[in-house]
């Protein structure tokens, strides 16, 4: 995972180096650190621990410069301390580097250096490419052949960003599997691994191929591909605001896009939904005729994004009754799956760079399979891999913990499987308009759902001391209790399950004491009286009930010691609404554990190692 930054301009590099490096936090926080170059000598400023650490450090500790680099780390290899913590130099400190990724080949390069006399300062893979560098200008080459030089001796995924001492005017960068982009702003340049890191001082972008690497000056763009041809390269304009960016006056960004949810779906259906009722999705990845032959989909992706796939599932089959897998993205590419010409591959994923997502599309296409993927970031290495991509639209999501995306991706998955539906002609016009009339009444439903968002507030004091907790959930109900316990766990760090109603009884029920809360999702539908007989089970083995249930529902409230109501809809719809106490009691419960909810322990936004 990992961020880096590239900054050379007329303005103080610290300050633009820890704005980009604050936007790139979601990608690591276990270290982070600068590298600057003034008047021929580098200065380095590291420190263990988030962007506040640096920030104080450069304050007691001021670097003074135009141009420099920096990195915030999410520990692969190393410990995360202050010595591994990036950049890394060469150890004559001519040359310093911030990378993401993995370098796969880092041991046998680091034996070879070391043999010519090259000391090692830190554990990571990293520090292999300043000294391979600085090994190369020993040997009489230029900078340029340097680099280049070092770039074909490395294997595995990268961006990186370079600083030279010999070199005032240039920042040297390569990408191979690991995101990189340029911005331009006026009389300045950045390098950055997501656009957000640049606004809003860069008003255009570049996002480099893989393969692709040379050196940026304040004014210009140099690059180059593998042959070391110049590759021509067209500036696209930075559509995000830096308004997208900010907490919007709530505490966190995990609550601030909880609440955008109702707004995200407005925007949503009206651009998906024609007043016609027609649909909308010119992104399908296939001719009408290839998704009539349609026989089998299979869907591959990773965490909150596996949960919106099973019940992406539920919708695929009932609407297009085309029999649908959905498979782990690490699993998915790994397990040599049997698949053949009428076959579709639907990716889903926020950031598009998760690293197993990615592999799981090259397995696909290597079987000349189509992929269609639902992606939250229209630039991002998964859409473009794919033969076509549908945008979540939910906007930056900055927080860790997954949510409005999720709710992005169930709506998608929906009106893409009744579109689908609808070609092969399985969903008459008045089920659709029927399904239509109640999908555009969901954010009014989220919006009275997320009104007594204190009632959750007030239930976390409770439970702030609980060491586990139990999510039972059934048919479209079984992956929003995978997801509540998924969204616990990462930011309250209390240990949760979730387990499908029916499979309860089965072994997990052994678990079940008055100290396990359980929350039992149990809206009105076709499977309601069997969530009842689960509640019955764990209420006569002493556990606190918490209950998620249809408004007016007094029997639920009666036997339950928590209960929350959502408003009556479709069972097929209820995953979008019961989702939402969820997110709020994992929310609550973080804050109220004292965790920080945006950056829970050992994790990252974007999962970009495999
Ligand atoms: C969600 O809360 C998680 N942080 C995580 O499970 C995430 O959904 C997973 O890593 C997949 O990410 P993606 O959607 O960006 O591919």
């Amino acid at each position: 995972m990992c961020g880096i930054v590239g900054y050379i301009g007329p303005k103080s590099v610290d300050s633009v180096l820890l704005v980009g490096l604050t936007r790139l936090e979601y990608r690591g926080y276990d270290s982070a650190g600068v590298a600057v170059l003034d008047k021929g000598e580098l200065h380095i400023r590291k420190e263990k621990g988030k962007i506040k650490a640096l920030e104080s450090m450069l304050r007691d500790h001021p670097v003074e410069g135009r141009m420099g680099i920096g990195h915030t780390r999410w520990a692969t290899h190393g410990e995360a301390n202050r010595t591994n913590a990036h950049p890394h130099v060469d150890e004559k400190k001519r040359i310093a580097v911030v990378h993401n990724g993995i370098i796969e080949n880092h041991y046998e390069l680091r034996h070879e250096l070391m043999r010519e006399g090259h000391v090692f300062h830190s554990e990571t893979d990293t520090e292999v490419i300043p000294h391979l560098v600085e090994q190369a200008l020993r040997d009489g080459k230029s900078i340029e052949d340097a680099v280049f030089d070092t770039i074909k001796r490395l294997t595995g995924r990268y961006s990186f960003a370079l600083l030279h001492d010999g070199d005032p005017d240039r920042i040297f960068f390569a990408r191979d599997g690991s995101p990189l982009i340029y911005g331009k702003g006026a009389g300045e340049s950045f390098l950055a691994s997501d656009v957000p890191a640049v606004v809003p001082l860069a008003r255009e972008h570049y996002i480099f191929e893989n393969g692709q690497w040379g050196w940026i000056t304040k004014d210009e763009l140099h690059v180059f591909n593998e042959e070391r041809e110049a590759v021509p390269h067209d500036l696209k304009k930075i559509e995000v605001k830096a308004a997208d960016l900010d907490k919007g006056g709530y505490e966190h960004f995990m609550l601030k896009e909880i609440f955008e949810q109702p707004g995200m779906l407005r925007r949503i259906i009206q651009h998906r939904i024609g007043d016609n009722g027609k649909l909308n999705f010119p992104e399908k990845a296939g001719s009408n005729d290839f998704l009539i032959r349609l026989s089998r989909l299979i869907i591959t992706s990773a965490g909150t994004s596996w949960h919106a796939g099973m019940v992406g599932k539920m919708y695929l089959e009932r609407f297009t009754k085309v029999a649908t897998e959905v498979d782990l993205s690490s699993e998915f590419r790994y397990r040599n799956p049997v698949a053949e010409g009428d076959t579709k591959v639907i990716a889903i994923s926020q950031s598009g760079e998760t690293a197993d997502t990615i592999a799981g599309i090259y397995e696909a296409k290597a079987k000349f399979l189509r992929v269609l993927s639902f992606v939250n970031n229209p630039e991002s290495t998964i859409a473009r891999e794919s033969d076509a991509f549908i945008n979540l639209m939910a906007g930056p999501e900055i927080g860790v913990a997954s949510t409005k995306a999720y709710t992005a991706q169930l709506i998608h998955l929906l009106l893409y499987a009744t579109f689908v539906g609808g070609i092969k002609w399985l969903t008459g016009k008045e089920e659709r308009q029927e399904l239509f009339e109640e999908v555009r009444r969901l954010p009014e439903m989220m919006e009275h759902v997320l009104e007594r968002a204190d009632v959750i507030k007030e239930w976390a004091k409770d439970f702030r001391e609980t060491k586990d907790f139990v999510f039972l959930g059934r048919s479209w109900n079984h992956p929003t209790a995978l997801e509540g316990a998924l969204k616990l766990k990462e930011i309250s760090y209390i240990h949760a399950s979730g387990y499908a109603g029916g499979e309860f009884k089965h072994g997990p029920i052994a678990l079940i004491t008055d100290e396990v809360p359980v929350v039992c999702i149990a809206p009105q539908g076709d499977i309601y009286e069997k969530m009842l007989s689960n509640i019955e089970e764990v209420r006569a083995r002493k556990a606190k009930i918490i209950s998620i249930y249809t408004e007016g529902d007094e029997k639920i409230q009666s036997m339950s010691d928590y209960a929350f109501p959502i408003p009556k809809c479709s069972e097929l719809l209820s995953p979008l609404l019961t989702v939402l106490p969820l997110q709020l009691l994992a929310y609550y419960v973080a804050v109220e554990r004292g965790c920080e909810p945006d950056q829970p322990r050992n994790l990252a936004k974007s999962v970009t190692v495999e």
